[in-house]
């Protein structure tokens, strides 16, 4: 099996984890990263709304709870009928931990569909330089 392959179904494994009582939206997320280890998020809502957190976030937080810091490659799926992107706060947050070959899969419940790089879907990311003024 491929590392995509592998990816893709560890994502829709851990989608069925997710914890959507309002949205009823189920997302699921696997990363692999630098080293090839797999690390997955589902996303988890709340009912004050703003509190939940998507499936990227948390797969990101099991990456950097594991001491590692760089993504090869994040599998982000959905059943949408169109596939669904990384929002725009989970894009920062890839970013965070991307370099130019990180690979973000965008799958729905058939497979992978589409594959971007960070600078694709997120061309004006605030960056750390910004920082230094
Ligand atoms: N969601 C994610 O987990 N990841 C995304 O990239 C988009 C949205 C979640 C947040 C919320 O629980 C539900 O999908 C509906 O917005």
């Amino acid at each position: 099996m491929s590392a995509v392959s592998e990816l893709y179904e560890q994502a829709l494994a851990v989608r069925t984890c997710a914890y959507i009582p309002y949205s009823k939206f189920a997302v699921g997320a696997a990363i692999m990263s630098a080293s090839g280890k797999i690390y997955t998020g589902c996303n988890v809502e709340n009912v004050s709304y703003p509190c939940g957190t998507c499936a990227e976030a948390g797969a990101i937080a099991a990456m950097n709870a594991a001491g590692e810091r760089l993504i090869q490659d994040i599998v982000v799926v959905a059943d949408s009928s169109s596939l669904i992107s990384p929002c725009g706060a989970c894009l920062q947050r890839i970013f965070e931990f991307s370099d130019k070959n990180t690979k973000i899969h965008l799958a729905d419940l058939a497979g992978v569909k589409k594959t971007y790089t960070i600078a694709e879907l997120l061309p004006a990311a605030f960056d750390e330089k910004e920082l230094r003024r």
